[in-house]
């Protein structure tokens, strides 16, 4: 496999470009912007008090560490799913100075990531508990009634077209808990469409830099 190219986003922050899927990991108008925006205070996480974190696709672990940093030692229960780990040696340059990178958490995570897509990773740090399962999500047994916040961050539907189906939007729906919200940063009519079918109430939100709209789905 080619390794992924790192490039720097407007707001400083870095992403790689996967030749895999033809396209960036984060956003290229501002990595860390999109991950704070849509996905840590989009859901609530920063502010919620003992937040359960779904998230599909940890790719670089950007979600993650913005997710640490807006945490600030709180309690976080963070629980990923990835079929196809970038090398640890990306991950470590991506986020080389950023926030959450100086979590004790993260160096643990490089430390122990594997090379190879089996089993799972569980680390614990202070108060934050992580689980990273590499598998394919579609394959996976999802918690039910489960999580405060599902981020919904695989590749664009047009590459990854596989994780943003009717079929795992339900399942998804259903591991989050009364009250849990998703966000994404597609706005795509059937994204909206099929997370409305599965029973969420959704809603269209101002998007972070180079990004007009994401969505927000609620579970009543
Ligand atoms: C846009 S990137 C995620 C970026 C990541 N959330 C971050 O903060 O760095 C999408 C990720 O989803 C993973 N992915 C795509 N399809 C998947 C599937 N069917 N099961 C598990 N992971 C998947 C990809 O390997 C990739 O790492």
């Amino acid at each position: 496999m080619q390794e992924p190219q790192v490039l720097v986003t407007p707001d400083g922050s870095r992403t790689a470009y996967s030749a895999r899927y033809g396209e960036t990991y984060g956003s290229r108008h501002g990595a860390a912007a999109q991950a704070g925006h849509v996905f840590v205070r989009g859901s609530g996480t920063d502010t919620h008090p003992a937040p359960q974190v779904l998230e599909v696709g940890f790719g670089l672990g950007v979600n993650f560490r913005a997710t640490l940093a807006a945490r600030a030692g709180q309690a976080l229960d963070y629980l990923a799913y990835e079929f196809d780990p970038a090398p640890a040696s990306l991950l470590a340059e991506v986020a080389q100075g950023e926030p959450g990178s100086d979590h004790p958490i993260w160096p643990l995570l490089l430390e122990s990531w594997p090379a190879q897509p089996t089993g799972e990773l569980r680390l614990e740090a202070g108060e934050v508990r992580l689980r990273v399962i590499f598998v394919d999500i579609r394959a996976a047994e999802l918690p039910q009634n489960w999580a405060t916040a599902l981020y919904l961050d695989g590749f664009s539907p047009a590459r990854n077209p596989e994780v943003w189906t009717p079929e795992l939007l339900l399942r998804l729906a259903r591991a989050l808990r009364g009250g849990g919200v998703l966000t994404t940063y597609s706005a795509a009519g059937h994204v909206r469409r099929a997370l409305q079918a599965a029973g969420l109430q959704v809603s269209r939100q101002p998007g972070p830099p180079g990004k007009r709209e994401y969505l927000r789905a609620v579970r009543p």
